[in-house]
């Protein structure tokens, strides 16, 4: 997610705005820039890398103003460059704007804004938003913004300066946070509270269809028609490193309760409601191309990995298409049998790991066509594939992946239905039940993030144990294998994960009285053979927590306590079951008192072999 600042007031905007751009440096970005009114005109300076870098461009002309506004920018349409670093401004630099978000119907608009004469120069979304400014001013800017605003689809916190109406910023909200922070004769905006709170402590945190009119001496905060909204002020209590985090504790746990909105961004404007379509304009893929696909490889490491895993099912079960996944470490060196009549399909969420991106580069010098599953718009697998599609999770700053997988998740699912409806192996009853079942992901996310307590009481019950065992059968196995390596990367106990039904070829030995085992149970065509697995371990002495859907009674019969998530296609569960797995590795972190986002011995981005 992009950072956004704005200034009005009194003193000069630059040094605030690259102050607070600054606070929100630790969210990740690729390019920032800013744009200050002087004197009839806007000056818009922005560069690419870091904020560093702008400094240094402005070093001897900084834009000198008192209204401004600034962005630091996470590339998602168009690669981090200068030109598409952000403000955008139209072709005669009366408006410049910020944008955070996705304007998901930019191309039409692009294409009509060209016809009547309007000249674009980046690659982005956000850049039809000053030409439409533009395209339809008044004189009054107020309304333009509002016209604008019913034209534009998707998500936004956008932020517009007028070199017409300098006297004024005006900003608005739809699924992308922005804050007003209240000055004495100035006032600032922001797209997160760090970058305010050295300035203020009152804000108005706006909702979803406002907007507000932020003046140096007042703030006016309307619905989309103009109607006035009674804004009661926030007072940020929080201290500036609790809101980096946005009053979480830590930020993996801001990024597990991220998932919902990652998730609808991920698949806005992909899946249709309407109509059952898949809209995947990045790949060029025709029936004829899938056709003459022998195999395909998903490689990819660690959680990356066991979102290939999950890839794997979806594809061989929908498309029919044979799938190997490998581990991108033993790929790149076990001489696999990969050509021309392959597609490598690479998941990384920040598209620089050493041994994914090496795997890559193998599977193109053998001939396979490849493409790449990433988060990162512009990183070096994204490069370096021939066809990517992007997550749109935002960055991930904690070293467990979260919401990186679970987007992971939702691409790889609308990849394969999108495969087998090219090839016609897909009956459009189950398709049309899919993606309605899809789309009501997000909405069943916050279901289970509501009620947490269950899942506090057993990780805070298990904390001390040595040792853990997930168990799940088909797609619970592959969410299996996530749970288990979430909780040993956090809070360093021993966790393994089993195919239920291998269980008993050895590990078994290893179950004992109260050895916590989880197990999952959300698919129904091995429903009953894995409540035979986890009787096997009852059994035993294990302490069993199930994990099934909603309704499911005889899990209860059968576990010691149950964790449900709601009713969901078994396609679809593993979307969901892993929320709980996350949660419980990060409480039994916290109970074990670990550094939960910085985990001993690991980084973030393996860029080393
Ligand atoms: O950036 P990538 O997705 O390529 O990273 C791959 C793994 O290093 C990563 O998923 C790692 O396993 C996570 N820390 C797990 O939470």
């Amino acid at each position: 997610m992009c950072g956004i600042v704005g200034y009005i007031g009194r003193h000069q905007a630059t040094p605030f705005l690259l102050e607070g751009l600054s606070k929100l440096e630790y969210r990740g970005y690729d390019s920032a820039g800013i744009a200050v009114y002087h004197d009839g005109k806007i000056d818009v300076e922005k560069c690419v890398g870091r904020l560093d870098a702008l400094r240094q461009k402005l070093i001897g002309h900084e834009p000198v103003g008192t209204v401004g506004i600034g962005h630091t920018r996470w590339a998602t349409h168009g690669k981090p460059s200068d030109i598409n670093a952000h403000p955008h401004v139209d072709d005669t630099g009366m408006f410049a704007v910020v944008h955070n978000g996705i304007i998901e119907n930019y191309m039409p608009l692009k294409q009509e804004l060209v016809k009547k004469g309007h000249h674009f120069k980046s690659q982005t979304d956000t850049e039809v938003v000053p030409h439409l400014m533009a395209e339809y001013y008044n004189g009054d800017f107020e309304a333009t913004v509002r016209k604008v605003l019913s034209i534009i689809k998707g998500s936004y916190s956008l932020v517009f300066l007028c070199a017409k109406e300098p006297d004024k910023i005006i900003c608005a909200k739809k699924n992308n946070p922005l804050v007003i922070g209240l000055g004495k004769g100035e006032n600032y905006i922001a797209s997160d509270i760090p970058a305010i709170i050295s300035k203020t402590r009152d804000t108005y945190i706006l909702a979803d269809g406002e907007m507000a009119i932020v003046m140096a001496d007042s703030v006016r905060v309307t619905d989309l028609n103009g109607k006035p909204v009674d804004k009661k002020v926030f007072r940020v209590t929080w201290d500036a490193e609790a809101a980096e985090k946005g009053g979480f504790e830590h930020f993996m746990l801001k990024e597990i309760y991220e998932q919902p909105k990652c998730v609808r961004d991920t698949l806005r404007g992909r899946l249709s409601r309407e109509n059952d379509e898949i809209s995947l304009p990045e790949l060029n893929w025709t029936p004829d191309f899938l056709k003459k696909l022998r195999k395909i490889f998903i490689v990819a490491c660690g959680t990356a990995y066991h979102a290939g895993i999950v890839g794997k099912y979806y594809i061989e079960k929908m498309a029919r298409i044979p799938v190997e996944v490998d581990i991108a470490s033993e790929f790149r060196y076990r001489d696999p049998i990969i050509d021309d009549s392959c597609l490598c399909i690479v998941i990384s969420q920040s598209g620089e790991t050493s041994d994914t991106l090496e795997a890559l580069k193998e599977a193109k010098r053998r001939g396979a066509a490849t493409m790449a599953v990433t988060n990162v718009v512009g990183s070096s697998i994204a490069r370096e594939a021939d066809q990517v599609i992007y997550t749109y999770a935002g960055p991930e700053i904690a070293v467990a992946s979260t919401k990186a997988y679970t987007t992971q998740l939702i691409i790889m699912l609308i990849l394969s239905l999108y495969i087998s409806k090219l090839l016609g192996k897909i009956e459009d009853k189950r398709l049309h039940d899919l993606i309605q079942g899809i789309l009501r992901i997000p909405e069943q996310m916050h279901e289970i993030l509501e009620n947490v307590d269950p899942i506090k009481v057993f990780a805070a019950n298990y904390a001390s144990c040595e040792d853990a065992f997930f168990l799940g059968r088909s797609l619970d196995y592959a969410v299996a294998l996530e749970g288990a390596l979430k909780l040993k990367e956090i809070s360093y106990i021993h966790a393994e994960a089993y195919a239920a039904g291998e269980l008993k070829h050895g590990t078994l030995a290893l179950i004992e009285e109260g050895v916590p085992v989880i197990v999952l149970a959300t698919q129904p065509h091995v429903y009953d053979k894995t409540i035979s697995n986890l009787q096997e371990v009852k059994s035993r002495g294990a302490i069993v927590i199930g994990i099934g859907m909603q309704g499911d009674k005889e899990l209860a019969k059968h576990a010691n306590s149950v964790i449900t998530i709601p009713q969901a296609d078994e396609e679809l569960a593993p979307i969901l079951a892993v929320i709980p797995l996350q949660l419980l590795a990060y409480y039994a972190a916290l109970a074990r008192g670990c550094d939960v986002d910085k985990p001993r011995n690991l980084a973030k981005s393996v860029t080393v072999e």
